[in-house]
């Protein structure tokens, strides 16, 4: 279990509930009670920028087996080699092609012309899109309005033979890249459509220390979760922090 170690004691109803309650009450869910994900091999798209290169580094650093994705070869090799946890690099034809999961980590400019020209590669793939369509002005960043709703709904069209997740929108690049730093203090929201690979990205959220992956919606709630970037960014700015989320009572 990708949780083994911490608190993941399940929740259970009172036991003075009556036999109709509990017909009518599941249990509660336990956000670690989740599969291994372990031997699955992660690519990252667009990996040679600061989330992606943070991402693949705390996932190798946890043992996961990680491609660095580029438009080029060899700098994909490089950043592979700066990482070191044998992180290997390849264009990013090549990492959709021979990763399980592959995180969508590219700007939002280059994002819907970079699916839909590797629709074959991640034909099957579990798609984990982190892209937050964000604008800058003199007032700091806010939310674009894709016309497909989202990040995550515009690759879910144009990857119809994918099975498309979104997740990891608000961690900090610069603590994911940080080797001093242990551990990463945030919850990730994860959404999507099937519970099953909802459950492989929480669980690969959670390889990483201090992460906890929590079902967060479908799809069509994307667009809020990406736009929530723009607040914090607005809160690291005020505070001069890398501010993550906690969802409480969970
Ligand atoms: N930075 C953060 O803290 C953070 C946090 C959460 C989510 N995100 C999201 O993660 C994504 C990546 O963020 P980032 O800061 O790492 O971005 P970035 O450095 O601007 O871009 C990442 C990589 O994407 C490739 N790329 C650049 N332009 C491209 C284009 N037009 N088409 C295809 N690939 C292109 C580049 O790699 P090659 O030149 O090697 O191909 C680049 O190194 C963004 O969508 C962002 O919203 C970022």
């Amino acid at each position: 279990m990708s949780g083994a170690g911490r608190n993941h004691a399940r929740k259970v109803g009172p036991m003075t509930s009556t036999s109709t309650d509990s017909a009518q009450k599941a249990p509660a869910k336990d956000p670690w009670d989740l599969p291994d994900v372990s031997g699955l091999v992660v690519g990252v798209l667009g990996g040679t920028g600061p989330q992606g290169k943070g991402l693949a580094y705390r996932l190798a650093r946890a043992g996961q087996k990680v491609i660095i994705g580029s438009r080029a070869a060899e700098r994909a090799q490089a950043a592979a080699d700066e990482l070191g946890h044998g992180v290997e690099g390849a264009d990013n034809a090549e990492t959709a092609r021979r990763s399980d999961i592959v995180i969508v980590a590219v700007p939002w400019d280059g994002h819907g012309k970079t699916l839909e020209s590797l629709r074959e590669e991640l034909a099957g793939k579990l798609v984990v899109d982190c892209v937050n369509p964000l604008g800058f002005d003199k007032k700091g960043a806010y939310a674009l309005k894709p016309e497909e709703g989202s990040a995550a709904e515009q690759a879910a069209a144009l990857l119809p033979d994918s099975r498309v997740t979104a997740a990891f929108h608000h961690l900090s690049a610069v603590l994911l890249q940080d080797p001093e730093i242990e551990e990463i203090d945030t919850d990730v929201m994860v959404l999507g459509e099937e519970r099953a690979d909802v459950e492989i990205v929480q669980a690969l959220a959670g390889r990483i220390p201090g992460m906890r992956g929590i079902f967060s919606g479908r799809l069509r709630n994307a667009h809020q979760v990406e736009s929530l970037v723009a607040n914090l960014i607005s809160v690291n700015r005020r505070y001069k922090a890398h501010a993550g989320l906690r969802l409480t009572d969970l």
